[in-house]
């Protein structure tokens, strides 16, 4: 579903992506690891076309986007949601529109079909009855549950997490990672960034550790785990500063 290919990136002389490369089956959780600023969220946001790369391929369910205009990229942003590091809601518009904006934009629904969507949304993400609240009377957690649930609202084929449980308490981070279980279960492809090592041992099928703008290590959660002096192990013991 995803492929990336020799994917090369710098800003200005920083290079942040020497050589990444790697494929995510669909159906699957890819975990993607790596420290603080070594190029995950660029990577996301490559996939959905909001950065270009400069040398390499990215393909989507079997079309290179890499030099998609505006116009080409709206297809592939209805197939990939992309759940921002920050929740990213309209700040001036209560819960129900946050939700509602990409059905009216997005979709053909009538206005009593989106109501009922956005009901059903926020019923499965325990947020009923928010509604009418506005972004900035919900707490860090419920942010982030509408974020994802805005996200999700089109029943998109990839879904792309950057660090959903950042910050989270243990209740919402259960919850997070219960949604994620059940969109894997309805087929969702999906790669989840995070330095959260339990929820990513809890949702993906393998993990990839980027370093020094590489992928150097991929595998099962099973293979990495039990590789105790592998190079996943000493990432998460704190042995790379990057
Ligand atoms: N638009 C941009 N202009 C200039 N530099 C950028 C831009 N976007 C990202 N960078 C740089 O690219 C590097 C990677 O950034 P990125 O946000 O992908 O890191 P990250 O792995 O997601 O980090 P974190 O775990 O802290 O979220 C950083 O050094 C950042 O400063
Ligand atoms: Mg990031």
């Amino acid at each position: 579903m995803i492929m990336v290919r020799r994917f090369k990136k710098s800003f200005d002389e920083k290079i942040v992506h020497r050589n990444v490369s790697f494929d995510v089956e669909a159906g699957e959780c890819l975990g993607l690891v790596g420290g603080s600023g070594t190029g995950k969220s660029v990577i996301l946001r490559s996939l959905i076309g909001l950065e270009k790369p400069d040398s390499g391929v990215i393909s989507i369910d079997g079309e290179r986007i890499n030099r998609y205009n505006e116009r080409q990229l709206i297809p592939i942003r209805k197939k990939v949601a992309y759940v921002f590091q920050g929740g990213a809601l309209f700040d001036s518009m209560n819960v129900f529109d946050n939700l509602a904006y990409p059905l009216r934009e997005h979709s053909e629904m009538t206005r009593s079909e989106i109501a009922d969507r956005i009901r059903e949304q926020l019923a499965e993400f325990g947020l009923e009855g928010s509604e009418k609240l506005m972004p900035a009377e919900l707490s860090g957690g419920m942010q982030k549950r509408v974020g994802l649930a805005r996200a999700i609202i089109t029943r998109p084929k990839v879904v792309l997490y950057d660090e959903p449980t950042a910050g989270l308490d243990p209740y919402n981070t259960k919850k997070i990672q219960e949604m994620i279980l059940r969109l894997k279960s309805k087929g969702v492809t999906s790669i989840f960034v995070t330095h959260d090592m339990p929820s990513a041992f809890a949702v993906c099928d393998r993990l990839a550790l980027l370093l020094n703008g590489e992928i150097r290590a991929s595998g099962t959660i099973d293979d990495m785990k039990s590789d105790p002096n592998g190079i996943l192990q000493r990432f998460i013991n704190g042995s790379f500063t990057n």
